[in-house]
């Protein structure tokens, strides 16, 4: 077995020494940006058919202006057979029905605009759904045909090529490869999906795919939108000749140091019949052919160079890449690259003040080495609710998905430390991407009944796998209206756990201590204090049970003493206003599983 070693983490600095500089006061838009990720299907449903829609989002967006975000981005909401909730997407350049038409895109975009909040949409240029007109005309054409060569179709292997071409797993379970038929009824050639059977690859060695994808970027550029978030943006590019590859493929999923790669990749091993002895090295995932190969950069800097052509202010990419480590990450955004990337080793990390620390830094030095911002992350649709996930053990690695028949969370520590948790990343210099309802204090859902869940996970691995609908659920707006508020109708898409009722955001709005009200107070503040371009140093209060930064700024008089308490005892506080804490603080001191932020005189 290949063990994991974390000996690349760089150690921490001194205390007092400047780990990461001020930004300019004039910074562009997107350097300390706060993002929040509407699920469009789950965050408002304007003609009650259960799924959330481009109306519902359009009517509920002052809500988002008075939390103090500065942009939504939207997963998917083109047109799909949704097998893979809208990352299956049949035509770029329309809107799926469920979720309205281009006209509502419009207005939506314009309605956001004039709120004063950017729109950040969805790219999905790994894969294609089955259903678009591309794959048709593939399945119609015959093997070698420029219809095939946008997919990557290959012969199989063995007798009559009646073996996929290699050995690669699909993310979501099962092989990643799919025969198809000849159109004269024979056995055919195998179209490789790295994630469900529905979703075959692209093939980016092909002009063709590459102009086509730089002219829906125009296409949406065109109705204004402000960027992109770019999915799967590590695999568009696999190794040549396709090898053999004997590691998981998991995406979101953590491969644990000690026992071993976890969730997706394990029982991808296990109903393959691999030997399952190798773990994924996490000193780098391009060790694996289909991720982080070197080729995708050139794709991105042809993306950049479509953006910029639109002037200022900037519209942006922000890659999904599950890429280790953090100064292999950082290659996505140099300067002529990508504007930011998900910065998934936070969201990652448990509730650990050493880990917690060393990813802080280790994220900010690699950026700061190309001259990037950082961003952070603590939630999003492909992950169990940090509200949840830091109510679990914290020695395990993450799962995916929680069944009723799993080992439960403690609900109380999960929602303290998870506003902890918020409070400490949005102290810190960079970006911000929220998940919808984490304002809320949302948890997963837990105990949703097998018969409703939907992530192509769960079906694909026989039910091994929960998945991610438990993060998925519409959102609770109102407590004692139809579907919690979500829309007119009774019977949302998924079911909304009992919890959410007394979490509905009419049961927050205005009530002081709410986990609505204090994101509002950290996103307020965060912007009063400039907390987003300010200069990062480690306090000497910074201990194995303490994370204490320093935040300060030529923009601002007084240093800003982000002090999160992640061990069990309470700490105590040194002399300072306190500007919000995330939650009460007992006198002269910080609990434990809080985080405060205080005004204290410069260093
Ligand atoms: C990442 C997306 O976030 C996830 O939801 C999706 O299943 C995969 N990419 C495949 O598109
Ligand atoms: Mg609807």
């Amino acid at each position: 077995m290949v063990r994991v070693t974390h000996d690349s983490t760089p150690a921490l600095t001194a205390p007092g020494t400047i780990v990461h500089r001020a930004d300019e006061p004039d910074a562009p838009w997107w350097h300390d940006a706060v993002i929040y990720q509407i699920y469009p299907r789950s965050w408002a449903d304007a003609d009650g058919d259960g799924i959330g829609d481009l109306p519902g989002i359009t009517a509920r967006l002052p809500y988002l202006r008075d939390l103090g975000v500065d942009a939504v981005w939207l997963s998917p909401f083109y047109v799909s057979p949704m097998n893979d909730a809208g990352y299956d997407v049949a035509d770029y350049r329309d809107i799926d029905p469920r979720f309205g038409t281009l006209d509502d895109a419009d207005a939506m975009i314009a309605t956001a605009h004039d709120l004063g909040l950017k729109v950040v949409v969805d790219l999905v240029p790994n894969h294609t759904s089955s259903e678009h007109a591309w794959f048709q005309a593939a399945l119609a054409a015959a093997p070698g045909s420029p219809e095939r060569d946008r997919y990557v179709f290959r012969d199989g292997r063995g007798p009559g090529g009646a073996e996929p071409p290699n050995n690669w797993s699909s993310v979501f379970g099962g092989r990643g490869w799919t025969r198809v038929t000849e159109a004269d009824g024979s056995p055919g050639q195998w179209y490789l999906h790295i994630f469900d059977v529905t979703q075959p690859d692209l093939n980016w060695h092909n002009p063709e795919v590459r102009a086509e994808f730089e002219s829906i970027l125009r296409f949406w550029c065109d109705r204004g939108v402000d960027g992109f978030r770019v999915d799967v943006a590590h695999g568009l590019v696999k190794e040549d000749g396709l090898p053999d590859w004997h590691g998981p493929m998991g995406v979101f999923d953590e491969v644990d140091a000690d026992t071993g790669p976890s969730g997706i990749g394990r029982d991808v091993e296990e109903l393959e019949g691999h030997d399952g002895t190798m773990v994924l090295d996490h000193s780098a995932t391009g060790n694996a052919p289909m991720w982080d190969q070197d080729g995708v950069h050139e794709i991105y800097r042809a993306w950049r160079d479509v953006l910029d052509s639109y002037g200022e202010p900037d519209r942006i990419l922000c890659a999904e890449a599950w890429v280790k480590p953090a100064t292999r990450l950082a290659r996505y955004v140099r300067d002529d690259e990508m504007h930011q990337a998900f910065n998934f080793d936070f969201l990652d990390t448990h509730w650990n003040a050493a880990a917690l620390a060393r990813v802080i830094e280790s994220s900010l030095r690699s950026n700061d080495a190309v001259g990037a911002p950082t961003t952070w992350v603590l939630s999003n649709h492909d992950v169990v609710r940090h509200a949840t996930r830091l109510g679990l053990d914290q020695s395990a690695p993450r799962t995916n998905g929680i069944r009723a028949t799993d080992p439960q969370p403690d609900a109380a520590l999960g929602l303290r430390r998870a506003r902890a948790a918020t409070a400490l990343m949005l102290g810190l210099p960079g970006g911000a991407y929220l998940y919808q309802g984490e304002e809320l204090g949302l948890p997963e859902h837990t105990t949703m009944p097998d018969e409703v869940r939907q992530d192509p996970t769960f079906h694909r691995t026989d039910h091994a796998i929960a998945g991610r609908d438990g993060c998925r659920v519409p959102m609770p707006w109102v407590k004692d209206a139809p579907s919690l508020g979500f829309g007119p109708g009774d019977d949302p898409w998924l079911p909304q756990p009992e919890a959410y009722a007394d979490l509905a955001v009419d049961q927050q709005a205005g009530v002081d201590g709410s986990t609505l009200e204090l994101y509002k107070a950290l996103l307020r503040t965060r912007h009063q204090q400039c907390l987003g371009r300010g200069a990062l140093t480690w306090d000497a209060l910074t201990s194995e049970t303490v994370v204490a930064v320093r935040n300060s700024s030529p923009e601002r008089d007084a240093d800003v003493l982000v002090l999160a308490n992640i061990g069990p005892d309470p700490v105590p506080l040194p002399d300072g206003e306190v500007l919000v804490a995330s939650g009460p603080l007992s006198p002269g001191h910080l609990p434990a599983d809080t985080t405060a932020w205080l005004r204290v005189a410069t260093a």
